[in-house]
């Protein structure tokens, strides 16, 4: 079984054993990513991805806010089928992806903003994370922004049970390309529902001219 049919079905079974408020990296509104997307000060046509957004709020929110132009795209089928349920027939005012973000192909130079939470973290081989950077460099307009939420070094080993790749932003910003021009950085503590400490390195990078 490769890689992929592997994570597809860790995701599928996560999807269905819990409901979306009881998972780990679960919050009512992704309030920093929000905050940061706010000050990339895009207009309303501006073309949003979430990478692998799960059941989050964020493209509800973004909604909210009148952006018009919002791809959400997830491994796991069953958690945007929960998005689309919830958003009813708001849905289609965004557009869904089903599938792998390292084996994706995405438009060239399509996207404005590329937002990934707790999604980059999984990947622990230098393939995987290779193909990612190649797929997200190559959407990605110029200019286009890069916002992400990671785990910091100080925050646990395993997310989901699943081995994750944690980060402080110079390691960050080395793995994605020094050429990126960073713009903010923060820390986040997280208390999952369960009350586990996680801390989150939040970036917002700009891809250069
Ligand atoms: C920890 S959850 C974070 C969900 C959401 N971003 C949030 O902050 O609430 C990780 C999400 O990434 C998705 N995912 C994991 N590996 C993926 C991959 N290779 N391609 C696309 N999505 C993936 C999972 O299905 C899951 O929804």
């Amino acid at each position: 079984m490769n890689d992929s049919v592997t994570s597809k079905q860790h995701w599928k079974q996560v999807y269905s054993k819990q409901r979306s408020d009881q998972l780990g990296w679960y919050k009512p509104h992704l309030s920093t990513s929000l905050d940061l997307i706010t000050k990339c000060k895009l207009n309303q046509q501006a073309r949003i991805i979430d990478i692998g957004g799960g059941a989050s709020t964020l493209v509800d929110d973004l909604l909210d806010s009148g952006f018009e132009q919002i791809t959400v795209m997830d491994i796991a089928q069953s958690a945007l089928d929960q998005v689309r349920c919830r958003l009813s027939k708001r849905a289609c005012l965004a557009k869904w992806l089903v599938g792998d973000i390292t084996t994706m192909d995405l438009p060239p130079n399509h996207y404005d903003l590329w937002h990934d939470r707790a999604v980059f973290h999984f990947l622990t081989d230098a393939d995987s994370c290779r193909r990612y950077i190649e797929c997200m460099r190559q959407s990605l307009k110029s200019n286009g922004h890069i916002i992400f939420g990671t785990f910091s070094l100080e925050a646990p080993k395993k997310c989901s049970g699943l081995p994750v790749c944690r980060y402080d932003i110079n390691k960050l910003h080395s793995t994605l390309g020094q050429d990126l021009i960073l713009r903010e950085h923060k820390k986040e503590l997280h208390l999952t529902p369960g009350g586990v400490e996680q801390m989150y390195l939040y970036c917002h990078f700009q891809k250069p001219d």
